[in-house]
């Protein structure tokens, strides 16, 4: 994959690695373009990102991939230099997974951005920062409470400098899909976001880079997260409440030896209000935070779907799953 030269003839693979790589990759390119933002490392969680982006973007679209980890999201002591950096398995991977049946590309165009965080921060620690508000206080946002800032910030301006018309977000990372619809909305970016189902291994694991931390003993304490989200929803299908479905899952994680909690939640999926009265330091539905305005302005109709999320340490990995239920 090499950077495109002239913007007449634009290489249907470009590797962008300057602002200016970027911008000539896609100077003249009027073409329908989707944006999946990465972090790299990627695996079949991203793929089917990719994938989804291509469905939207068609034959003849751009789909155009970040991969960039980004130190504005990791707070001190947090795992920034562990972080895994694979860029030629993740352009090998791109390459097979947007390459159809006949060998050719199945989109008209793949743009690979991978800046390094001068190239992202040319001035250093940007001034003007966002603040993405409630949302981002609560769960994830309490125990890293600086991420979500720092993940709005380089989603911004991959935003700005890559111009799609949808942005693909895994709701792996619930939350940040949350926040990240927040921030379109109310800073009127003209970027829809596509959320795309969790994938995941055959034993029921979340796909996560950071899976690539667990020895073999952790893998089989991790599966115990899968397995909570699978007693809520069991629940769930029985009719029970949000406290629940909540105590439900909260009680297989309590049962692993070598899992520590560190939330059980059920939230509406858009707001983080708390639907079962979990404490946690979330808004509860008698308190100001309305579903309604901050949630999914589509319809504003409160949702009878809830989120349920669990995150967990497992030796030193931090591991969060989440998924939907359905509420009475
Ligand atoms: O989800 C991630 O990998 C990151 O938070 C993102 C969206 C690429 C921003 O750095």
């Amino acid at each position: 994959m090499t950077a495109s030269t002239s913007p007449d003839t634009p290489a249907r693979t470009a590797l962008a690695r300057t602002r200016e790589e970027l911008a000539s990759a896609l100077a003249g390119d009027d073409a329908p373009r989707a944006v999946v933002m990465t972090m790299g490392a990627l695996h079949q969680g991203h793929f089917d990102l990719v994938r989804e982006a291509a469905r939207h973007v068609g034959a003849d679209g751009t789909v155009v991939v970040t991969i960039f980890v980004n130190p504005l999201q990791f707070a001190p002591g947090e795992d920034l230099d562990a972080y895994p950096r694979t860029l030629e398995a993740d352009l090998d991977g791109l390459a097979a997974v947007l390459t159809g049946a006949d060998g050719a590309l199945a989109v008209g165009r793949l743009v690979v951005f991978a800046p390094t965080p001068e190239v992202m921060y040319p001035y250093g620690d940007p001034q003007v920062r966002i603040d993405p508000g409630p949302l981002a206080t609560v769960l994830e946002g309490r125990i890293r409470p600086t991420h979500f800032a720092g993940v709005c910030q380089v989603v911004l301006s991959l935003m700005h400098l890559t111009a799609p018309r949808w942005a693909m977000f895994g709701r792996k990372d619930a939350q940040q899909l949350a926040v990240v619809k927040a921030m379109v909305r109310d800073l009127a970016v003209p970027v829809e976001i596509v959320p795309v189902d969790i994938r995941r291994e055959t034993d029921g694991l979340a796909m996560s880079s950071r899976n690539a931390y667990l020895s073999d003993a952790e893998r089989g304490h991790a599966l115990a997260l899968s397995r909570a989200l699978e007693a809520g929803r069991a629940a769930a299908r029985t009719g029970a409440d949000a406290a629940a479905v909540r105590a439900a899952a909260q009680q297989v994680l309590d049962a692993e030896a070598g899992v520590e909690v560190d939330y059980v939640a059920v939230v509406d999926p858009d707001s983080f209000v708390d639907l079962a009265g979990a404490g946690l330091g979330l808004e509860t539905r008698n308190q100001p935070v309305d579903s309604a305005q901050v949630g999914s302005a589509a319809d504003g109709a409160r949702s009878s779907q809830g989120l349920l999320a669990v995150a967990a340490r497992v030796g030193s990995t931090r591991l969060i799953d989440n998924t939907l239920i359905d509420l009475p």
